[in-house]
């Protein structure tokens, strides 16, 4: 990938900024689907998602089709400028289609078949779903591939969103038929990636394999890593397949699914669709959500640059156990400046109406239950009318970045299968980023294949699995001048997830210039590292020790037998400089581990002086810079040294300094229209 364009900075490839929600017509009466376009409109909505559930409709009968219930809605909603992007519905296969074959239902680990009065229940890789999942999908394409108020897809909703690990027939076998090819039929070449020499595992032909169990004992690590990776590989065939058909219907669609969800390797997945779409309730991390918001929004991105949030929550959210906090006044707008700051290009809120029935009763859309507009329909109206003007100011710019955290699914399957209690590297993802973030830098998330053009600070947090290609690209960063930071456990293993034979950090051990000489577990508060000045930082969960070759101890361990030994390093490689961090990072001490390499790479926060609850970040491309201030708070904010530019929000040209009111949010055009006074 080094050389070509980061695909985290991949532009959006529509000429319009798409605003609207998830509509279910199905569930509403004539009168309602008659109103509903109007009051759509009148709040600035110019694209709805729809059909993902309603299988049953479209087919209530095997082979007989019927989509003119939602022609005419769609109708309706072209007729005031609002197109549809609509979905494969095979989420919930209808009741004639399990009735008929059971062996399309979904099998969990401990044997349990599901069953017909949910969704997902069926397994993406039985070859009968498949088949009729290709049979809708090829009968609505040809329906609607000549209806140009149909501009797009979503395929399915949510893949592996409530399960991913199935253990049915259908299952085993492709995962036999999977590890044939990833093993060039050579029975023994799996054999020893998998390590089958324990325990008296080993295999004589690929018919003999099973699916991973983790019982009477533990499973074995690298048959849990291949059966996740095959997860992952099948269910991105699974919706390539139906991407397949709808290209070849109407080359001019674009194609998108709702992610992030377990067992599915993005970078991989998004290689089919034209933009990925990651569906957004930042209430499952409490009502003030901020940095998590940040996160998956960035997380979105390091996978396939410009996306959509098919999904963002409009209002509380609760099923037969839970109910999430409503958002307060003002909440809403700021979760979708929030999100576009970050990358998105289109946003839909879910739902349009709360649902009188079904297991989401509690749901809540952007209308109540009542179907009375009340305050969540105004301010979704204001994002709308407000959209409607600066949207398209949007396209053509993506997020500036000059701090990174890597980022890949790979690593925390590896993790996974044996994670001894600690962090996962997302996690600590999550938590380093979270620093930067806080530190108002400006951050985000690379993927591990995509090119690290751009950013001057790179974190590899904790990645077990190394190779060659990504050792020498790291080495690469660091030699033009970049800043790498190496966090403990890394490289200690190859890919096929076995420990390798080198010292640790295995193939980043020349890089960072030290060897690991000894490993173990940190109680809470054990012991601390000291740096020259005489500053501490707790480890946090796991030490090294470390044996410097070429780099030079920048903290050591405070106490016990590790009293004075080297935990923290750097290391000059070519122009850059490698620091090894021999502990994990808890979100009090990421600050003081990160210390020196920040120092190192002199980063500048998006504006400088922010103040505390005011988030920046900045779009640019095309000579336009955009330059996005949240003021999360519930305090008014003086944020100074705004470079001079245009509030495209308010219309106001401002030069030098801005206040704003709580829950507001300005997105400047700098240097635009400065002669205007
Ligand atoms: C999403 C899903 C929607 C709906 C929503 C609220 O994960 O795609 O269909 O279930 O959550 O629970």
């Amino acid at each position: 990938m080094s050389g070509s364009a980061p695909r985290h900075r991949r532009l959006c490839k529509q000429d319009k900024f798409l605003f609207g929600v998830a509509y279910y017509p199905e569930h509403w009466r004539e009168e309602d689907r008659q109103e509903d376009p109007d009051r759509m409109a009148v709040a600035g909505v110019n694209v709805v998602r729809m059909g993902e559930f309603a299988w049953d409709l479209m087919e209530r009968v095997e082979g007989e089709y019927d989509f003119a219930f939602f022609d005419e809605q769609i109708a309706r909603l072209a007729n005031l400028g609002i197109s549809t992007i609509f979905c494969t519905p095979t989420a919930t296969p209808p009741r004639w289609l399990t009735v008929q074959y059971p062996d399309t239902l979904r099998i969990d680990r401990d044997g349990r078949r599901m069953e017909h009065g949910t969704r997902q229940h069926c397994c993406t890789n039985s070859a009968r779903l498949r088949e009729y999942g290709w049979r809708i999908t090829s009968a609505l394409t040809t329906h609607f591939a000549g209806n140009p108020s149909v501009i797009g897809w979503q395929t399915d909703n949510e893949l592996n969103c409530h399960f991913s690990e199935c253990y049915c027939p259908s299952c085993h076998e492709a995962f036999i038929n999977w590890c044939r090819r990833r093993y060039n039929n050579e029975i023994n070449l799996l054999n020893q990636a998998w390590g089958t020499a324990f325990w008296s595992m080993s295999y004589t032909d690929f018919e003999q394999l099973v699916l991973p169990y983790d019982r009477p004992a533990r499973w074995n690590p690298g048959h849990m890593l291949d059966y996740w990776r095959f997860l992952s590989d099948t269910t991105a065939e699974f919706q390539r397949e139906q991407v397949e058909i709808l290209r070849k219907g109407n080359p001019n669609w674009f194609i998108t699914h709702n992610g992030l969800m377990a067992n599915v390797d993005y970078w991989k997945f998004a290689e089919d669709l034209d933009f990925l779409g990651v569906d957004i309730y930042p209430g499952f991390g409490g009502q003030e959500n901020i940095h998590g918001v940040a996160f998956i929004a960035d997380r979105c991105r390091s996978y396939g640059g410009s996306f959509m949030v098919p999904e963002l929550e409009s209002g509380p959210g609760g099923q037969v156990g839970y109910i999430l906090p409503t958002p307060r006044p003002g909440q809403m707008r700021m979760w979708l400046y929030q999100v576009i700051a970050h990358g998105a290009d289109s946003v839909m809120h879910f739902r349009w109406r709360s649902c009188r029935f079904g297991a989401e009763e509690y749901w809540c859309g952007v209308l109540d239950h009542d179907n009375k507009p009340r305050r969540r329909y105004e301010e979704f109206a204001r994002e709308g009318i407000e959209l409607r003007h600066i949207g398209k100011e949007m396209l053509g710019t993506s997020v500036d970045i000059s701090a990174a955290v890597l980022i890949e699914h790979d690593q925390d399957l590896a993790w996974k299968t044996m994670p001894l209690g600690m962090p996962s590297p997302e996690s600590q993802s999550l938590t380093l980023h979270g620093e930067l973030w806080r530190r108002k830098l400006p951050v985000g998330l690379v993927e591990a294949h995509d090119s690290f053009e751009g950013p001057r600070l790179l974190i590899v947090p904790s990645f077990t699995m190394m190779d060659d290609d990504l050792a020498s690209r790291l080495t690469e960063f660091a030699r033009q001048g970049g800043v790498l930071v190496v966090m403990a456990w890394s490289g200690t293993r190859d890919r096929f997830g076995r420990i390798t034979p080198l010292s640790a950090p295995g193939l980043l051990a020349e890089l960072a210039g030290v060897t690991v000489e000894e490993f173990g577990k940190l109680e809470k508060g054990e012991n601390s590292l000291t740096f020259a000045d005489g500053t501490t930082a707790s480890g946090f969960m796991w030490y090294e020790l470390l044996r410097p070759t070429t780099a030079k101890p920048v903290a050591r361990w405070s106490r016990e037998h590790m009293a004075g030994t080297v935990g923290l390093t750097v290391n000059q490689v070519g122009e850059g400089k490698v620091f090894y961090v021999g502990t994990y990072a808890a979100a009090e001490e990421a600050s003081a581990l990160l210390g020196p390499a920040l120092d190192e790479a002199k980063i500048e926060p998006v504006v400088a002086g922010l103040p505390e609850g005011v988030e920046a970040v900045r779009r640019s491309g095309k000579g336009k810079s955009l330059l996005f201030l949240l003021n999360h708070s519930c305090d008014e904010q003086l944020v100074s040294r705004v470079p001079a530019g245009v509030d495209l929000i308010s219309g106001k040209t401002i030069t030098g300094s801005l206040t704003l009111p709580p829950k507001e949010v300005a997105v400047i055009h700098v240097g635009r229209n400065l002669s205007v006074k």
